[in-house]
């Protein structure tokens, strides 16, 4: 696998660790010094961007034109013309792109926990959520792009806050608050490794022949979705039998 790697700074210097002596694979690293025009990029089997945000967003016309799968963790921006808009567009260019804001696998389950909670409507007549979000101090973007992300899960309103502290990797917890109860649930990332190694895992996804059936935008969950769903059916498969 050829990897062009965009941003080897705190999150993509590991990916650079994680593929150092992996036969097969090679990485070209993409900064400031080296800065990704289409025609270094092309050639490469996929791109991993641990770009800031702002950086990501800039390079995004020459990413295109490169016409190499992406797989993205740069946070802290907005898709051209909204997320819907773009992946309309990588579907008509027959591109394919993955990206999360958060590449840690244990953010699948997050998303399930939080799809529970969702439901609290149903149960209580006076709540509310709150979630406070914690990152090292050289962070540029606040709130989080998790913090974000579990947001938008929710689908509820949400009261989130942000501290920028120390070289804090990544804390997150989201707590649903009445007058006679707490619950919370949180999540820590302990390595910064578990993005880079999330970033690969997804990159082997996308290269996969037939893990993805159409060209477009999708995030992490919607691959280990369609990972699950896979074992499941083979399960069943092998059940009948
Ligand atoms: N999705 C996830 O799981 C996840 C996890 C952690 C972080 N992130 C996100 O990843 C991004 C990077 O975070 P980080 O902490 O690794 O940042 P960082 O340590 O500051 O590294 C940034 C890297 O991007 C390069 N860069 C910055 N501006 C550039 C420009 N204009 N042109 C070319 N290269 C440029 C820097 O190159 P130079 O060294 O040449 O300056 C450096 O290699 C952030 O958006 C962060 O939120 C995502």
């Amino acid at each position: 696998m050829k990897i062009a790697l965009l941003g080897n700074g705190k999150t993509g210097s590991h990916v650079l660790s994680l593929t150092r002596n992996v036969q097969g694979t090679g990485v070209t690293v993409f900064n400031r010094e080296h800065p990704p025009e289409r025609s270094a990029l092309s050639g490469h089997d996929v791109i991993i961007s641990f770009l800031p945000g702002d950086a990501f967003m800039a390079f995004i016309p020459e990413i295109v034109a490169s016409r190499v799968p992406v797989v993205t963790g740069s946070t802290g921006f907005e898709w051209p013309d909204g997320r819907e808009a773009f992946s309309k567009r990588l579907r008509k260019e027959g591109l394919v792109w993955v990206h999360a804001s958060n590449f840690s696998l244990g953010m699948n389950l997050m998303h399930e926990m939080i799809r529970v909670l969702k439901m609290s409507g149903e149960l209580y007549d006076d709540y509310r959520f709150s979630l406070h979000e914690v990152h090292h101090s050289g962070k540029k973007d606040a709130p989080s792009g998790t913090a974000l992300s579990w947001k938008q899960w929710l689908e509820q309103p949400v009261e989130i806050t942000s501290e920028r502290t120390g070289n804090v990797i990544g804390e997150h917890a989201l707590a649903l608050d009445t007058p006679f109860e707490r619950i919370a649930i949180s999540h820590s990332a302990l390595d910064r490794r578990i993005f880079a190694s999330g970033a690969l895992w997804a990159a082997r996804q996308l290269l996969e022949e037939d893990a993805i059936d159409e060209p477009g935008l999708y995030d992490m969950r919607q691959l280990a979705l369609g990972m699950i769903r896979d074992s499941i059916e083979t399960r069943q498969t092998q059940n009948t039998r």
